[in-house]
């Protein structure tokens, strides 16, 4: 190492993170934080005051990797006036897009997959010490989920990972491909983490998954997703109230939970949102479609039937309870009736709010040797119909 490597070497370094992309990122970005700052990194909110340039990156759709190609690009200026500037490029597009973003954007220093991110600061010292172009991808094959930054910083609401990756494979999604097979984490390491942040005063935690309804699938433990809701609501003691007392939590500590799939959640999972005090009444529940001919070439392995029967059981179960949804229009094949079948489901379900995508094919998936037949426009148009139709609903359930 040169004199002067060991010298930068010293000095604190200012790291700026943006992050694109799901709750799921923003959790990894902001765990990334803390881990470079226990390493003796400072975190600033603007690349030109930054050593460092990092994009915590999404895959879901082309025009979220659109956006991180255009936004790298406008570094290209600052780097000529700053040539020491090192830029990585982290997240589910690393994984997605690694044989041609350094290509595309020779001037990215490194790349990193969502797995791999306990690395990162390793990776900004290597490439300082002058190791050119580093790439840390694959690490999503791992069974174990890595847990780096011990000391976490969250104030009032914090995320927690009780599972990561997914084996659903809908047609049209990347992310078994950049985030891996589903593994979760032992119940006492996530109980351990929720106990932590409930000491240091945080007040509302989302416990955070691709697919949460099969919490448990290959741990050693017995568990499934309720009895991790069971377990959590029982640390009865941070609020300083019995285990069984009406008023545990009664330092207000609230549970969230994302995403559900229709296949996977049970009657089971709304008596516990029903009795558990600390756990969320809130359910986002993904039905992506209203027709199933589309569902079936979507492969989410339920039919519109089942969905509404599943939505009406946990309205009945649930009094206060609230649903919200994703929809995709566009999928290759929806014809018209198929999206006024969608139509009517979301005006019959009235969703508390519902996210309304347009179909964006994606590398590596099923979906993305179907001709993607449906227009621009016509995606543009349906998207509005919906977008407008939901606006309303929502507005109403206010
Ligand atoms: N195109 C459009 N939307 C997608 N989603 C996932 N993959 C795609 C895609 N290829 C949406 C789904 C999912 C949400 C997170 O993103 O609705 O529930
Ligand atoms: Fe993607 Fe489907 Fe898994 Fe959700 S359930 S992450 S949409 S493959």
């Amino acid at each position: 190492m040169s004199k002067e490597s060991k010298a930068y070497k010293n000095l604190p370094k200012k790291v700026y993170i943006r992050t694109f992309g799901c709750q799921m990122n923003e959790h990894d970005s902001a765990r990334l934080k803390d881990l470079l700052v226990e390493r003796g990194h400072v975190i600033c909110d603007s690349p030109e005051f930054a050593d460092t340039v990092i994009f915590n990156t999404c895959s879901v759709r082309k025009h979220a990797e659109d956006r991180v190609y255009g936004k790298v690009g406008t570094l290209a200026k600052l780097k000529l006036k700053k040539p020491g500037l090192m830029i990585g490029i982290i997240g589910c597009m690393a994984e997605a897009q690694r044989d041609v973003i350094f290509r595309k954007l020779p001037i990215v220093d490194f790349l990193c997959g969502p797995a791999d991110l306990d690395k990162v600061p390793d990776i900004i010292d290597k490439v300082h010490d002058g190791a050119g172009h580093i790439m840390y991808l694959g690490g999503y094959k791992s069974k174990i989920i890595p847990e780096f930054s011990k000391d976490r910083r969250d104030r009032g609401r914090a995320y927690v990972k009780i599972m990561e990756g997914c084996d659903n494979f809908c047609s049209y999604c990347i992310v078994p491909y950049v985030r891996g097979r589903e593994r979760s984490r032992p119940s006492k390491d996530i109980l351990e983490e929720i106990r932590k942040l409930v000491k240091s005063g945080v007040k509302e935690i989302t416990l955070l998954g691709q697919n949460v309804n099969s919490y448990g699938k290959g741990l050693k433990e017995k568990i499934n997703f309720v009895g991790l809701l069971i377990k959590i609501d029982n640390l009865a003691h941070l609020s300083g109230e019995p285990a069984g007392s009406p008023d545990r939590w009664a330092c207000g500590v609230k549970i969230n939970f994302l995403t559900s799939h229709p296949k996977d959640a049970s009657q089971e999972l709304f008596r516990a949102m029903r009795d558990l005090k600390s756990i969320s009444k809130d359910l986002h529940l993904p039905i992506q479609s209203g027709s199933d001919k589309m569902l079936k070439r979507m492969n989410r392995r339920y039919t519109v039937a089942k969905y509404k029967k599943l939505v009406k059981s946990f309205r009945g179960i649930v009094k206060n309870g609230s649903v919200t949804s994703d929809v995709i229009v566009g999928f290759p094949g929806e014809v018209e009736i198929d999206f006024n079948d969608t139509v009517n489901v979301i005006k019959e379900l009235r969703f508390n709010s519902a996210y309304i995508f347009k179909y964006s094919p994606r590398p590596l998936t099923k979906a993305s040797k179907f001709k993607d037949d449906v227009s621009l426009q016509e995606k543009e148009r349906r998207h509005k119909v919906l977008l407008n139709i939901q606006k309303e609903i929502s507005s109403n359930k206010r």
